[in-house]
């Protein structure tokens, strides 16, 4: 009796590693992870992004951005951060050339906690930091931030051009993307609020703003834009907020602006275009502490994607190389 309720208990250990494994996520990930292993660790990376921030408002912007796409190609696990080695990396991928930013924020903050714990802390509990305390240093909430990731060896610019959404993607393509990281439509449509802050280039809203019909847009909004990205090409580079309510702050400020047709990207609107998605955006656009609730949870959901297992990982020491 004894001898087989252990073989069951064996078997259903071997089943909970099998699903856990399937779901992609981490169930080691702990919020005291670095309690002995480096207790000034939370300090020391709040601090690297603050002095970032102050700097320049848009470091918090980057930051968050790295985060998701470090975490939707292989997990969390800082290969977005890699510099091209014998294979090329993420940092080339369509989604991230030439756009993809903030990487001395990490490599500020990463020294700072070398100096401090050498050898001890992965660079994608780093960045899982960072993005927390820019969401709060923008006035955004805050959450616990779960730790004991371990950094990739390499990264794959094909994973990253097959994973990574793009701003022409309508809601199915969208919810798409986000289910098959295991993560709800809801979990999108929150974590979308990120675009409160930031900027995107021209290259990515001509389009939209140019078009003559069959676009959801605020006619007002669009020629507001479109002397600064015209129909004709050139200007590619030019930036215009993703939230154009309140650019800078983290608040749902984005959400009021898809209710007036006012997203800035194609993909921003499909989250409010008479679909699955309005009911929610409208809750959020009318309820800040809805959305700030949601998002947390999100956050962490996203955060808890892990590398396929059998991935070489290490703690890497610079972030942007293999030890
Ligand atoms: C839902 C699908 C998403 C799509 C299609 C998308 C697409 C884009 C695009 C095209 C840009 C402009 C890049 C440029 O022009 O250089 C952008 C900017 C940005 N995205 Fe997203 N994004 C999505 C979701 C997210 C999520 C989930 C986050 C974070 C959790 C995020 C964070 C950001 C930030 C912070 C910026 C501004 C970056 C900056 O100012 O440097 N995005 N996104
Ligand atoms: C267009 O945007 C303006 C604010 O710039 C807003 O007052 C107006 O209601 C919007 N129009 C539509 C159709 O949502």
């Amino acid at each position: 009796m004894v001898a087989s309720s252990r073989v069951l208990l064996v078997l259903d250990l071997a089943l909970l590693a099998a699903v856990s494994c399937l779901a992609g996520t981490a169930a080691a990930l702990s919020t005291e992870y670095y309690n002995k292993r480096c207790p000034s660790l939370q300090p020391t990376v709040r601090s690297a992004v603050a002095r970032a921030v102050a700097a320049d408002p848009n470091a918090g912007a980057a930051v968050l951005r790295l985060f998701f796409h470090d975490c939707f190609v292989n997990g969390c696990d800082a290969s977005v951060l890699l510099d091209d080695g014998t294979a090329p990396g993420e940092k080339g991928a369509g989604p991230n050339a030439n756009s993809l930013r903030g990487y001395e924020v990490i490599d500020a903050a990463k020294s700072a906690v070398e100096a401090a714990c050498p050898g001890a802390v992965s660079c994608a509990d780093v960045l899982a930091i960072a993005a927390r305390d820019a969401v709060s240093l923008l006035g955004g909430p805050s959450w616990n931030v779960r730790m004991g990731r371990r950094d990739a060896r390499s990264a794959s610019r094909d994973a990253a051009n097959a994973n990574l959404p793009g701003p022409g993607s309508g809601l199915p393509a969208l919810v798409a993307a986000f289910k098959a990281k295991g993560l709800s439509a809801r979990d999108m449509t929150a974590l979308s609020g990120v675009h409160t802050v930031g900027r995107a280039r021209c290259a990515e809203f001509r389009g939209r703003v140019n078009a003559n019909a069959g676009e959801a847009i605020n006619a007002t909004f669009a020629a507001g834009l479109r002397g600064a990205c015209p129909a004709a090409g050139g200007a590619d580079g030019a930036l215009a907020p993703l939230d154009p309510v309140t650019p800078d702050a983290f608040d749902n400020g984005y959400f009021r602006a898809l209710v007036e047709r006012r997203g800035l990207l194609h993909s921003d609107q499909e989250l409010f275009n008479g679909g699955s998605q309005d009911a929610l955006v409208r809750k959020y656009a009318s309820n800040g502490a809805a959305f700030f609730s949601d998002f947390a949870k999100a956050m962490v959901r996203m955060g808890n994607l892990a590398p396929a297992p059998g991935t070489p990982l290490e703690v890497r020491i610079n972030c942007r190389r293999p030890n």
